[in-house]
């Protein structure tokens, strides 16, 4: 079973909160579902700021944040096992309204009066649903519709306070209504697109029974951020921020720039394992366009001579790691005057940082940490972006007038190139690479394949393999070009693009013949799992 503890990190600084809670919010209560993320994304793409909130979250810490509802999220244990996470009944107390979604409705129930138990059969997938009374949470819905089903235990009973709304062919008691409160539970998944009108269903709970008007914009999202940085950064402190080239760090300076305009300082480091360009976009965009003060540390040759005849993938981690914390160390101390750190940590990383140290989430971040900078820098950490999603994020990115080749990017990998040359990282054969993953892009953007892929890139394998350059075999091509597409959502799991053939063939022709150093190039048709997006 999944931790369901959810010791979610909700302790942002509290300025942050203040100025985030001004706006109408929808708590979540999030009892481990591998879909309370996408609850309150639905929510907040429906105007409405909503946020996860452990389960045992006490009434009085909902009051003082101002919710206006709370949704009790599905999850993966059972209302009538000793261990089950309940919460709170004091929150059936408050005078909000409650919306359980399969087991928080079980869990509605099961503390309202009701019974739940084991269903005679599972439901999972699409199914019918029967709509009995289209009030409430139903509203606006015809007697019929298709929803998404996933549970192994339904409410048997529904005692003498609740109303049955709707039911399935497996499931009697599919949805239903408190007959004296705002309370309302569906068995099913309204979050999920397989559902098609769950759109609706979210919309009738925070629209018509929350009474919410809708106040979350990207507009309001970039004023209350602005106003939360001046708040907390002194009128003479200057803020450093470390550019990665990424959408997150990319937004974060200019938020933070739009805050505090001059006193922030960006540094990038150079490390030599960039793609084709990239220094140069960091440059363009904010230093040139931007009119930023930006310090690029250009640290090539102390990467690659750290790097020199590494081939073990953890050890060219730690090495790439080690060396970007001492040159932005370096970089950093030649600053004034500076106390504050602005970081591009997202709502995704401070709620899979929550779920603790058993967590799958936590052990994928463990693995990934390269490119982050230690606590013991000593700086105050101005984090922007807290509170939102990545499509938040770049919806934000877009508004601030951020190139779009920046705010589509795909995630690119902190330590870099070394991970995806296999074997050790040569200057040559970083440039083979990065001509070869540039054709790749370039391929994908002109057949308007980028922006529909999650990950497009290049691994360099260095093996030799026989080839026919005119009458006779030829080993002259030293290296094999693997060309990695997949398709993601939330790099957890992923699976490899079905793209046409012909653009596979136009790639590939154009990497034999204008790449030296290359003559083979292959498709990789691996799927996460039991494979990783990266191959190393
Ligand atoms: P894997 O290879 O584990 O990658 O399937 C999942 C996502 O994480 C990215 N990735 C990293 N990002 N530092 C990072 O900042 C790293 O060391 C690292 N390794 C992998 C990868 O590109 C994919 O988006």
């Amino acid at each position: 079973m999944k931790d369901v503890n959810c010791s979610i990190d909700h302790a942002p600084a509290a300025w942050y909160r203040t100025n985030m809670r001004r706006h109408e919010t929808i708590a979540i209560l999030d009892f481990g579902s591998q879909y309370s993320q996408l609850i309150a994304r639905r929510v907040r793409e429906n105007r409405v700021y909503s946020e996860l909130l452990p389960p045992q979250t006490p009434p009085s810490r909902l009051r003082e944040i101002g919710a206006r509802g709370i949704i009790l999220s599905g999850g993966p244990a059972s209302v009538y096992s000793a261990e089950a996470p309940l919460c709170d009944p004091g929150i059936f107390e408050l005078d909000l309204p409650v919306l359980g979604i399969c087991y928080g409705m079980q869990v509605a129930a099961k503390l309202l009066g009701g019974d739940v138990g084991a269903a005679v059969a599972r439901e999972y997938g699409r199914v019918r649903l029967h709509i009995a009374s289209a009030e409430g949470i139903l509203a606006h819905l015809p007697p019929e519709t298709s929803v998404w089903m996933s549970h192994g235990d339904v409410v048997t009973q529904i005692g003498e306070c609740f109303t049955s709304l709707a039911r399935t062919a497996q499931c009697p008691i599919a949805a239903v209504r408190h007959k004296s409160r705002a309370v309302y539970g569906v068995q099913f998944h309204p979050e999920v697109t397989h559902t098609p009108l769950g759109r609706q269903i979210i919309r009738n709970f925070i629209y018509d029974i929350c009474g919410c008007a809708g106040d979350w914009s990207v507009k309001n999202v970039i004023d209350a951020a602005v106003a939360a940085v001046r708040e907390q950064v002194g009128p003479d402190d200057r803020v450093i921020c470390g550019l990665s080239g990424g959408v997150d760090s990319s937004v974060t300076a200019a938020l933070v720039q739009r805050a505090i305009g001059s006193r922030l300082v960006c540094i990038f480091v150079d490390n030599g394992l960039l793609r084709q360009n990239e220094a140069g976009l960091v440059e363009a965009t904010f230093h040139d366009h931007f009119g930023m003060e930006l310090r690029v540390a250009n640290a090539r040759d102390r990467f690659l001579t750290a790097l020199a005849d590494v081939t073990e993938p953890r050890e060219k981690r730690r090495i790439v790691g080690r060396e970007f914390i001492e040159v932005f160390k370096a970089e950093a101390a030649r600053i004034e005057r500076a106390r504050f750190l602005a970081q591009g940590t997202i709502y995704p990383d401070v709620i899979e940082s929550g779920h603790g140290p058993t967590g799958h989430s936590a052990v994928i971040k463990l693995h990934h940490n390269v490119g982050a900078l230690p606590a013991e820098l000593g700086f105050e950490l101005v984090e922007p972006l807290r509170q939102l999603f990545k499509d938040e994020v770049r919806q934000v990115g877009e508004a601030l007038g951020l190139p779009e080749d920046l705010v589509w990017r795909h995630p690119f990998p902190g330590p870099g190139l070394a991970v995806r040359v296999i074997g050790a990282v040569t200057p040559e054969r970083l440039d083979i690479l990065r001509a070869a993953d540039e054709i790749l892009l370039e391929e994908l953007l002109a057949a308007g394949w980028y922006a529909k892929v999650a990950q497009a890139f290049a691994v360099l394998v260095p093996i030799p393999s026989v080839g026919v350059m005119g009458d006779g075999p030829t080993y002259e091509g030293q290296n094999l070009i693997v060309l990695r597409l997949v398709e993601s959502s939330d790099f957890m799991t992923a699976d490899w693009v079905r793209i046409d053939y012909e653009i596979l063939a136009t790639v590939s022709n154009r990497i034999i013949n204008e790449v030296s150093g290359v003559n083979r190039v292959t498709y990789d048709i691996t799927s996460k799992p039991p494979g990783t997006i990266e191959w190393q």
